[in-house]
């Protein structure tokens, strides 16, 4: 399986941080933020991974990336001209993809799991995508999952009254089919074809499937969140 790992956007809810920078290349404690959900990708056991990136900063992931080889794996560069939403970002990677399953992570998404075990079940499995959820205190700022038994019923992008505390976290396992539905997507109101309508598209048909996230996981795109993440991470590091 393929990996595609997303670091596009803006970053405008860092600024004046994320002025001369990208978003993806600021500390996370010790590390540039991008080699977190790029470790998480490779401990899943996938070799060969595409990094979206805007254009503005896309040297500056190759200059600290490069061909993947210090990190045993091939890597690849695509960019995403406008900040058109994750959706459209991943709709870039089709032709990498060659027709096979993908696991998709957000560039500012710092996890503690393994998920090898995961990956592994779906590429042999039948679901058509996978979708990962931790309960967390503020589920209004990110997709929020409603649970029905053992399904997901429905996802909503940043609710104003949340049905429940389970946010959808940035990684993402999918189908060849993700493709055409993005192409048949339309922009939300703020204007981006978002992640959230492809994973309703996959829960109106029954195929999704989901998991819980049981170590800790942040996303790192405010500053109460990356401080938070530093934080878990330097936590880890240093075992207290
Ligand atoms: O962190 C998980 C959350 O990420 C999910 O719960 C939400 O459903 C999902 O929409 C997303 O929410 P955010 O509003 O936090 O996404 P953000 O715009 O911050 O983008 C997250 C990453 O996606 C960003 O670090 C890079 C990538 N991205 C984003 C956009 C808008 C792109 O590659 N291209 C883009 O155009």
């Amino acid at each position: 399986m393929k990996g595609v790992l997303l670091a596009g956007g803006t970053g405008s809810r860092l600024r004046p941080v994320t002025r001369v920078t990208n978003k993806h290349l600021l500390p996370v404690y010790n590390k540039p933020m991008i080699y977190y959900p790029l470790q998480t990708l490779i401990d899943c056991g996938i070799k060969d991974i595409m990094i979206v990136s805007g254009r503005e900063h896309a040297g500056h992931f190759l200059s600290l990336l490069g061909s993947g080889k210090e990190f045993g794996v091939r890597l690849v560069y695509e960019i995403q001209d406008e900040a058109g939403g994750i959706a459209q970002a991943l709709g870039l990677a089709e032709d990498f993809a060659d027709g096979g399953r993908v696991a998709v992570i957000l560039g500012d998404n710092v996890f503690e799991d393994n998920f090898r075990a995961d990956v592994d079940e779906f590429e042999g499995g039948s679901a058509g995508a996978k979708i990962f959820l931790k309960e967390v205190p503020d589920p209004e700022r990110f997709g929020v999952a409603e649970l029905k038994g053992d399904r997901v019923v429905g996802i909503e992008e940043k609710p104003k009254a949340p049905k429940t505390s389970y946010a959808v976290t940035g990684l993402y396992l999918y189908d060849n089919r993700v493709f055409d539905v993005i192409k048949s997507l339309k922009p939300s109101s703020r204007g981006e074809l978002e992640i959230t309508d492809v994973n309703n598209a996959y829960i109106n048909k029954r195929g999704m499937a989901f998991a819980f996230v049981k170590g800790f996981w942040s996303d790192a795109g405010t500053f109460e969140s990356l401080f938070r993440a530093s934080s878990l991470v330097r936590a880890k590091e240093r075992k207290f």
